[in-house]
């Protein structure tokens, strides 16, 4: 199977806020931002491994800054490491400023996919390699937080997570 890029998979999803997507303080409901990035992730998932995909689990989300009613949010997706049957996915979440058109980083998130048969059984997918200095960081984390995703799921034994407890005791 051909390794591929981070960029193959790439996924860009722009939408705008509208009013029933809001919370009280007319910024973007937390679920509904979760539901585009699940649905861009699940897009580049796709498109890297060329198979049915399901969500495994959401690893990480931080609301950093809300996002108000009216906002452009551009939702950015891409695989940042693929495991045999898993692959972690990146997003990065932007607003565009409605004068200067600039565009600023409201929020981020990780999310695992397993890329699966018509009968939902896990294959085998693609390696990856990274191209840039960014994509190699992401890449060189992206053990360790599946290891800390298994270990909080009951999936894997603390003891068993060598890179995770690496971060603590090295
Ligand atoms: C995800 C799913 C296919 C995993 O099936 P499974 O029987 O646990 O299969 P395995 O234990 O062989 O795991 C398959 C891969 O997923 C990874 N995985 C499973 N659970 C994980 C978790 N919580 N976090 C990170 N990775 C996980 C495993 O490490 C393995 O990765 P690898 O093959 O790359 O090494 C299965 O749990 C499932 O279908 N879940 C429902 C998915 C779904 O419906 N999502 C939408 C939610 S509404």
């Amino acid at each position: 199977m051909e390794a591929k890029h981070p960029n193959d998979s790439k996924t860009i999803m722009t939408d705008l806020v509208l009013p029933s997507e809001t919370n009280p303080l007319n910024n973007l409901f937390g679920g509904e931002l979760l539901a585009r990035m699940d649905r861009a992730a699940s897009i580049a998932a796709r498109r890297h491994s060329r198979r049915i995909v399901v969500t495994a689990s959401v690893n990480h989300v931080a609301f950093k800054h809300p996002v108000p009613l009216g906002s452009v949010v551009t939702v950015e997706a891409k695989v940042s490491r693929a495991f045999k049957s898993s692959m972690e996915v990146y997003l990065d979440v932007w607003i565009d400023d409605r004068e200067s058109g600039e565009c600023t980083k409201a929020n981020e998130a990780i999310y695992t996919f397993v890329a699966v048969d018509e009968t939902g059984r896990p294959v085998k997918i693609p390696k990856i390699i990274p191209e840039t200095d960014e994509e190699q960081i992401r890449y060189d984390g992206a053990l360790r937080r599946k290891q800390l995703s298994l270990v909080i799921a009951g999936k894997m034994k603390p003891d068993e997570a060598t890179e995770l407890k690496a971060l603590f005791f090295d």
